[in-house]
């Protein structure tokens, strides 16, 4: 199988287990994976299977964020395959997120830097009878919610003519595992506005005119200024490291 063929089977099988409006378009994961080959992207993208009896059981996605002699990695999606419910609880997961957090730490110690904290978006609701809460899996592998009720997940559709989002924006948890010591707030935040940007930021040339990419920009800022001022009054001023 060659890595556009197993990165296809990733997707398939990541797409059993989240909603249409929670995952990246196909388009998108391959963009990620080409300029990542290419040596041209800024946030270098892996996605790591778990494979059962030759066959994929899940996966992870992630891209890091380098800052200076700092890095952060950004979880895009882990799951185990939701069309195979009795591989679930059997430690596949924390087992796919150690083999990632392995490589995040030796990549960017490769790179020169030092990983900063791994970072994350948790489900909290139960999303049409697919997602669970999953904060306490993640607790489990040591993240901490940073503890803002105002964290979304912007609209990843909008309309090309008017640049209205299609969907409702999802309200996620943010949660952050530091690696190297606690880490202040303020830090977390430029970390997270670069993220969220990357992202989100509606491309340019999915709108007919300039007001309608206008209009989809200031609808993602907007969802994010209001995330960070509620970080902005967070106490303690500091995530401790687990
Ligand atoms: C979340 C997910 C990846 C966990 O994978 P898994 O293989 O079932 O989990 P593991 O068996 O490795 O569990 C590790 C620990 O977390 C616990 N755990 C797993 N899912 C949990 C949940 N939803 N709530 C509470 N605890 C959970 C397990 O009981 C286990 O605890 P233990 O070590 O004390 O026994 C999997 O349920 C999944 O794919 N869910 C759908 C996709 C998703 O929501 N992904 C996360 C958001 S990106």
């Amino acid at each position: 199988m060659d890595s556009t063929d197993l990165l296809r089977s990733a997707f398939d099988s990541c797409s059993t287990c989240f909603p249409q409006d929670e995952i990246d378009p196909w388009e998108w994961w391959i963009d990620e994976f080409d300029r990542t080959a290419e040596g041209t992207h800024e946030h270098p993208y892996v996605c790591l299977v778990c494979v059962l009896d030759e066959k994929i059981i899940g996966g992870i996605t992630w891209n890091s964020f380098p800052k200076g002699k700092k890095a952060i990695a950004a979880i895009g999606f882990l799951w185990i395959d939701g069309s195979k419910a009795q591989m679930r609880g059997k430690g596949y997961g924390r087992a796919t997120f150690a083999k990632a957090r392995g490589l995040m730490l030796s990549d960017a110690e490769a790179r020169g830097q030092i990983l900063d904290a791994i970072i994350l978006e948790a489900n909290i609701d139960p999303i049409g009878g697919v997602l669970e809460d999953t904060r306490p899996f993640w607790e489990k592998m040591g993240f901490t919610s940073i503890g803002s009720d105002a964290y979304y997940l912007p609209s990843l559709m909008f309309h090309p003519e008017t640049g209205k989002p299609l969907n409702a924006p999802i309200r996620l948890e943010l949660m952050v595992k530091p690696e190297s010591s606690s880490m202040p707030v303020e830090e977390l935040l430029e970390f997270v506005r670069e993220i969220y940007f990357d992202w989100y930021q509606p491309d340019r040339a999915d709108f007919t005119n300039s007001d309608a990419h206008r209009e989809a920009g200031a609808y993602v800022k907007g969802l994010f200024d209001s995330f960070a001022a509620t970080l902005s009054r967070r106490e303690p001023a500091s995530i401790p490291s687990s």
